[in-house]
């Protein structure tokens, strides 16, 4: 079982819509896949509760799995999504539990304020400097032609973890997250440009799955 934690101390930055997609992706390949709410909002919860039974079944952890409970399960992937302000003993407790993880950023100033502290505590774990931890970045809601996009590179240019890839800026997302869905469950006329988008991820992931 391998376990992706998403997480960003920046609230709306992206991390649901991570999470649920990538869960999304996973069962799409026949793999099982469980998400693990570890949200107070609820927001994952709801989603799953909302996702349609003929979709590509996703199963749910309750708040504090652990490792060694989540493994008992058998699952493949295990997909945890963390609260706005995530930071100190609750961080490092999730940090524990992950071998991935995935840090949404959208294009402000406020955001990447955040985001850069944030990237400061991950870089001081032990877990991160020895490499145990494969940490990706994710533009979320980029839209490629506007100057904080490029400020966006450039912030993240100075960083050591990868950016993997930007995700445009749609109502695909908003629409997915309203009805229970992922761009991974939609018809290739609705997806292709995301899926186009979404391959570095998921080339992450494939070389981090074992
Ligand atoms: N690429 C995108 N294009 C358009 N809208 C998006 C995109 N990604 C996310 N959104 C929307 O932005 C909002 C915030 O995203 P999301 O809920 O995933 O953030 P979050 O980090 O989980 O927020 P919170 O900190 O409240 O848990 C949601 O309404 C979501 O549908
Ligand atoms: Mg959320």
């Amino acid at each position: 079982m391998r376990t992706i934690l998403v997480a960003n101390i920046k609230g709306g930055s992206g991390k649901t819509t991570l999470a649920t997609n990538i869960a999304g992706w996973v069962a799409g390949r026949r793999r099982s896949v469980a998400l693990q709410d570890e949200d107070p909002q609820g927001s994952t919860t709801q989603w799953l509760a909302r996702r349609p039974a003929l979709f590509p079944k996703i199963g749910i952890f309750p708040v504090g799995t652990s490792k060694k409970e989540a493994r008992e399960q058998n699952i493949d992937w295990r997909v945890i999504d963390s609260p706005a302000g995530i930071h100190g003993d609750t961080l490092r407790a999730l940090i524990k539990q992950a071998d991935l993880l995935l840090v949404p950023l959208s294009p402000s100033a406020f955001d990447m304020e955040a985001t850069q502290l944030f990237l400061d505590t991950i870089m001081e774990r032990k877990a991160v400097r020895a490499q145990k931890l494969a940490v990706g970045i994710v533009a979320m809601r980029v839209d490629a032609r506007t100057r904080s996009a490029a400020e966006l590179d450039e912030f993240l240019y100075g960083f050591d973890f990868p950016l993997l890839t930007h995700l445009r800026d749609t109502q695909v997302y908003v629409q997915c997250a309203r009805d229970g869905l992922t761009v991974f469950d939609l018809p290739p006329s609705r997806g292709t440009q995301d899926w186009e988008q979404w391959k570095p991820i998921l080339h992450w992931l494939s070389t981090n799955a074992s």
